[in-house]
């Protein structure tokens, strides 16, 4: 099982931007906390952020040659204008959570539209970094 977990613009700023909404854990908290389950339950895992949604789409791209299983992804703002990033998910094919930090639905209107999520098999929002936990064993449960 080998899994790629994509994050988007400003989720590498975790910690330092927006505390009272994404809280005080920083990106690399994140990583460590994803690499940490990964390895107890045997899953293989790469972890990529980018601030450009062109490097989104190679990473979606090259996770088709990889031969990557599951694709979780928070596209941070991306979410609600990118097309090339739901495009990318349906050319390759590779299921998909979708995942906010975040309680995007209790935010502001322009946060209530997501392009991934016409793609992806669930979303995931408000649950803080477990969502990202939550999206792997969701995945890894959907492929064993
Ligand atoms: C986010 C929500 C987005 O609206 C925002 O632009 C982000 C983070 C979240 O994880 O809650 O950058 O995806």
């Amino acid at each position: 099982m080998k899994i790629l977990v994509l994050n988007g613009p400003n989720l590498n700023m975790l910690g330092i931007r927006e505390p009272d909404i994404y809280g005080a854990s920083t990106y690399d908290d994140l990583i460590s906390l994803i690499t940490s389950h990964c390895e107890n339950k045997g899953i293989e895992v790469k972890c990529l952020q980018s601030n450009h949604e062109g490097d989104l789409v190679d990473y979606i791209q090259q996770a088709f040659f990889d031969k990557v299983d599951g694709i979780v992804i928070n596209p941070g703002a991306y979410t609600h204008t990118s097309v090339a990033l739901l495009d990318a998910l349906k050319a390759v094919k590779i299921p998909a959570v979708e995942v906010h930090i975040s309680k995007v639905n209790e935010r502001e209107a322009f946060r209530q539209i997501s392009y991934v999520s016409y793609y992806c098999s669930k979303t995931i929002t408000g649950k803080g970094f477990d969502g990202y936990i939550e999206a792997i064993d969701f995945l890894a449960g959907a492929a064993s």
